[in-house]
């Protein structure tokens, strides 16, 4: 009914929360939309003036999947997510299919090694590419470092990754190749600290056991979290040499905002 009236409104599918913060949820996928792994949309709700609240998202869901998968923060007063976080299945959402973004594949020149560093909702993209065959077909071995403050916000992570193996797409593809790193940074877990201070002290090599350090030659690298924790992986990655690609010039690793933060 409502697809009929707008082209870009597609229904709720399913909704899971994770903790009082952090929801995710799947909707409809408009038969015109193609997009590539990693990309983001605007989506959104009908404000109370009639005009849309729109806000960018990272596709979670990788880019052969019927449906779509979105994986949401909830700001107590923000303008969308105040009222998105009780959103029901059946209930419509406005999407806008025109994904864009630098989380691409295309964006990276050919590599060994495949970094996915994300802070909090940043995780996203890479909820899609881990499930993208192309991550698994490119490279030799992909590594998932994914910090927040406390070990329930990694737990949409954590199932995602845990499912992967068992997938019946890319559970072959995925075995032996994956390396992944949760770190907690303001309470106890398995693994502590920050991505930055994990990559530069080698800790994560150390865990993992992984060949370190990062080298141009062998690693690529894929970052979203906040503005200061991009600037921050950009100062380390440089540091270890390697240089920042785009959609139009491909390089060794990229970069995406998770979000913009209060006065940025
Ligand atoms: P807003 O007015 O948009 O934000 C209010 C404040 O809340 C911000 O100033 C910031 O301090 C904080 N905030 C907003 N979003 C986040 C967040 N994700 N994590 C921590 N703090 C936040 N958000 C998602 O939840 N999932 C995504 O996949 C996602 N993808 C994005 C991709 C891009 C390229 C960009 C630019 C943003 C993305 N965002 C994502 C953020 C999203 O666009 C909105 O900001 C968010 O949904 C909150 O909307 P709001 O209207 O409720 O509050
Ligand atoms: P920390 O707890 O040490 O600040 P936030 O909720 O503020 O967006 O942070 C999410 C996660 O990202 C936290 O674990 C936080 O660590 C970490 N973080 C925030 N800023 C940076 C940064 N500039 N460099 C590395 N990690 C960061």
């Amino acid at each position: 009914m409502n697809q009929q009236i707008n082209p870009d409104l597609q229904t709720v599918t399913a909704v899971t929360h994770w903790t009082d913060r952090l929801f995710s949820f799947r909707v409809t996928r408009p038969q015109s939309l193609r997009f590539r792994s990693g990309e983001f949309v605007m989506i959104g709700l009908p404000g109370d003036s009639g005009k849309p609240i729109l806000r960018a998202y990272s596709i979670a869901s990788p880019a052969w999947d019927d449906e779509l998968e979105f994986y949401s923060i909830k700001v107590p007063d923000g303008p969308l997510t105040s009222k998105l976080q009780h959103i029901q299945v059946g209930e419509p959402i406005i999407l806008r299919p025109k994904p864009v973004g630098t989380l691409v594949h295309d964006a990276l020149k050919p590599g060994k090694r495949l970094w996915f560093l994300a802070t909090g909702t940043g995780f996203a993209p890479f909820a899609s590419l881990l499930r993208e065959p192309e991550t698994w077909e490119t490279y030799d071995s992909v590594v998932m470092m994914h910090t927040c403050r406390e070990a329930d916000e990694l737990e949409y992570g954590r199932a995602l990754v845990e499912a992967l193996e068992a997938d019946p797409l890319i559970g072959e593809l995925v075995a032996g190749k994956l390396h992944y790193y949760p770190t907690t940074t303001r309470e106890e877990s398995r693994y502590r600290g920050r991505i930055t201070d994990n990559l530069v002290n080698g800790q994560v090599f150390a865990d993992l056991g992984l060949d370190g350090p990062l080298t141009a030659h062998c690693d690529r690298a894929m970052v979203c979290g906040s503005l200061a924790f991009n600037k921050d992986v950009a100062a380390v990655l440089e540091g270890f040499g390697l240089e920042e690609g785009s959609n139009s010039a491909p390089a060794d690793y990229v970069i995406e905002k998770a979000f913009v933060g209060d006065g940025i």
